[in-house]
């Protein structure tokens, strides 16, 4: 009987399964999931275990065993629907970091559509920590990390057509969480 993957744990659990061949995109995914942890306090406090989990995951399509499209927000979600995870937790990971905008570019809209994207503070924290996170882990701010997708893959390719295109939408989501983060901070101090 798999996990139920309701917990971080069992989330990390699952990454550590498969990714770590990978070499950078473990290391991506480690650093990914404590930077949601540090942002947390964007999200409400029942949604900061699903936060967490959801950056264990988000890549976890990019394993060649779960290959499926060959997208990996939705071969990585097809494969927790196969494991019972959470539909929450499921949605998340196939519409992380502009999903959507990369699923056209492949011609993959309506593979994509099967899971809704919920448009929230959770969503949003979770771009964030991928988008202020490089591909080895490293801590970049947004616009330097976009800037480094840009350059990895080619004018004109699939990516770099999806990530110009979805550039504002996910300048948006960074901006929010910051605006978040920046409430959560000033209630703490002001005890409230
Ligand atoms: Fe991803």
């Amino acid at each position: 009987m798999p996990s139920a993957l309701d917990t971080p744990q069992e989330a990390a659990a699952l990454a550590e399964s498969l990714l770590p061949p990978l070499g950078n995109r473990w290391l991506h995914t480690q650093a990914v999931a404590a930077r949601a942890r540090e942002v947390s306090a964007a999200v409400p406090e029942s949604e900061r275990d699903l936060l967490v989990s959801a950056a264990w995951l988000h890549d976890l399509g990019y394993a060649p065993e779960l290959h499926d499209t060959g997208f990996h927000p939705i071969d990585g979600a097809r494969h927790l629907v196969r494991l019972g995870a959470p539909d929450r937790l499921v949605r998340l990971v196939a519409h992380h970091s502009g999903a959507v905008y990369e699923a056209e570019q492949r011609g993959l809209s309506a593979e994509l559509a099967a899971y809704e994207r919920e448009d929230s503070p959770l969503l949003d924290a979770l771009i964030y920590a991928d988008m202020t996170t490089g591909p080895a882990g490293q801590s970049f701010v947004f616009e330097r990390r976009i800037d480094e997708i840009l350059v990895r893959y080619e004018v004109g390719s699939v990516v770099h057509t999806a990530i110009s295109k979805a550039r504002p939408y996910l300048a948006g989501a960074i901006q929010r969480t910051q605006d978040r983060l920046t409430r959560a901070a000033d209630q703490s101090a002001n005890g409230l």
